[in-house]
Parts: C-alpha cells; structure tokens; sequence
C-alpha cells in the first residue's frame, strides 16, 4: 500500500505505538483521524500533526470498547475525510492478573478493548471496502497473543483472540481485495510497559516485568518503522521481535517443554 493522500484512522493515538504510528503514516503522506479517550494527548499529535501539514489530521475523542464508540469514530472519520483507506485497531490495555483476583468487570472491559473492538470496527467498515473491492485493516495485538502473558490471563487470552479474528478475516475477505496486518511486539517503551503505579513481579496489572525479562525493548518509533515498511509489502504479520519467532517455534515442536519454560520464567519474575 502507499500511504500518499490516503485516509487512515489510529486507535489509541495518543500514547505510545499509537502516536509512533499516526506520525509514521502522516509522515508518509497520509491524512490522519488520531482516535483515543485521553483527550489531552490527543490534541496535542493533532496540532503537531496539523502545524507539519494543514488540515491533514483529525482527533476524535473516542471509547472504542463498545460498539457505539466504534461506530461513532468511523462515522467522524469518514464525515471528515471520506472513504477510509486504512483502520488501525491499537489501542489496548494491560489488565487484570490471576483468576482469584480478577472480576468479571476487568474481563469483560479486557475483552471489549483488547479484542471485541477490532470486530466491532471491521464489522462497520467491511461493507464500504467490499463495495470499493479494498481496504486495509490492521490491528495490534502481541507477543502475547502468540506465545502467553506471564501474569495476566486476560492480556493472553484478548492478545490470543486478536491474533486469530484478524488472520480469519484475512482469509475470509482477502480475496475480495481486504489486507490485514497485525502487529506482535513485546516489550515496546510505553505507558502500559511502565505503569506508574506497577508493582515488581508477577502482581503486575501488565505483566511488564516478564516482558522485560524476556528480551529488548524497542522504542514506539522504531515499532511504528517496521509496521510501516510490512504494511508497504502488504505483508500480514509484524514481528519486531525476532526471538519470538524462535520461541513460537519451540512452542509448536513441543508444547509441555515450552509450557515447563514458561512456569520456570514465571517463578524468576515472581522472585524479583
Ligand atoms: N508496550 C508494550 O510493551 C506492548 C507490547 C505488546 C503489545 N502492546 C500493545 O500495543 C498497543 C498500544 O499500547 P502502548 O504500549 O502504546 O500503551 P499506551 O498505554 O501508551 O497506549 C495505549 C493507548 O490506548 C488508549 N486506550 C485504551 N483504552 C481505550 C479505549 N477504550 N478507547 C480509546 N482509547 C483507549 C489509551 O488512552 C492509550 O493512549 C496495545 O494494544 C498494547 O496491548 C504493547
């Protein structure tokens, strides 16, 4: 795909990867709807966005955990810029821990943003982009939706979910010209890595000290540059991690070894 003149829509622009992306696809010539709940970060890309270029970016204060705060942003984006080329499903949250302690509420708002959003969004723009016969949905999920959250049953299960709606809609609309991207990092430098009330180990509310324990933080930007060069090659999954790669691997060629691997990192993380 080539960004130039395009209309993209990122959720969760206000923070982190969301903002790294907006910048990297208006950067690239696109026109941006930034979407997001925190309203005061949010103003703050779209001015930055709008001083580079005029009129090419647009914020709308939204909650993409329900299927009215969906609806209510695609709305927006298109009233203000039109047909959208590209819907990006960022935004996310690190929440809830073990199944003791975790309520139905936290499940069901992990569920609601981690995951029901991205369906929610493809189910209110599929009919545009079958009628035009394109489109260009991607989402960000995980690491852990490939691999496990140590800590947090919610983040692998929503991360997990979000993995397999994008690759079934990938195989379901492909060929009526719909791409999918996902996006499967670990650890990136952001607000959900480093929570300011985190608490070390495995009581984290993100899970944030076994990502760090497993490997390299990236920078948002940098995340943002490898996203933008496999939505380029209209390629399907975003690793920028490569020794999840490795670790996917060994988890399929022998799945209690690889479950006796992650217990062993659990108690590592758990110990401090
Ligand atoms: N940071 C990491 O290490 C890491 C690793 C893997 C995946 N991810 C995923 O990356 C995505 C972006 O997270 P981030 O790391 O940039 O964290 P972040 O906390 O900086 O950004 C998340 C953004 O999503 C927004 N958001 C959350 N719920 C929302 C809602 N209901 N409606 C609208 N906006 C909402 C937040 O306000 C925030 O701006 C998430 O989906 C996260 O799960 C992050």
């Amino acid at each position: 795909m080539n960004f130039e003149g395009k209309t993209t829509v990122v959720t969760g622009a206000a923070n982190g990867i969301g903002a790294a992306l907006a910048r990297r696809f208006h950067a690239a010539g696109a026109r941006v709807v930034v979407a997001d709940r925190d309203a005061k970060n949010l103003e703050i890309i779209e001015k930055e966005l709008n001083s580079i270029r005029p009129d090419s970016a647009f914020a709308v204060v939204a909650d993409i955990g329900s299927e009215a705060g969906n609806v209510a942003l695609i709305d927006a984006a298109r009233a203000k810029f039109g047909f959208i080329d590209l819907f990006y499903a960022n935004a996310g949250v690190g929440m809830g821990t073990d199944l003791e302690s975790t309520d139905e509420e936290t499940w069901n708002t992990a569920m609601n943003i981690n995951l029901h959003s991205h369906r929610w969004a493809a189910k209110h723009l599929m009919g545009e982009w079958l009628a035009a016969g394109e489109g260009y949905f991607c989402s960000t999920a995980s690491a852990a939706g490939l691999l496990s959250q140590i800590g947090s049953g919610p983040y692998s299960v929503t991360k997990h979910g979000a993995v397999a709606f994008a690759e079934w809609l990938s195989i379901t609309y492909g060929d009526r010209g719909v791409r999918v991207t996902t996006l499967c990092p670990q650890g990136v430098n952001t607000n959900m890595l480093n929570p300011p009330d985190a608490v070390p180990g495995i009581g984290n509310t993100d899970g944030g000290s076994a990502v760090k324990a497993s490997g390299v933080v990236l920078e948002p930007a940098e995340v943002a540059d490898i996203v933008y060069n496999t939505i380029v090659a209209e390629k399907f999954l975003v690793m920028p991690h490569p020794e999840v790669h490795t670790y996917e691997k060994r988890k399929v060629d022998d799945r209690d070894r690889w479950l006796s691997g992650m217990r062993r990192l659990q108690a590592r993380v758990a110990g401090g």
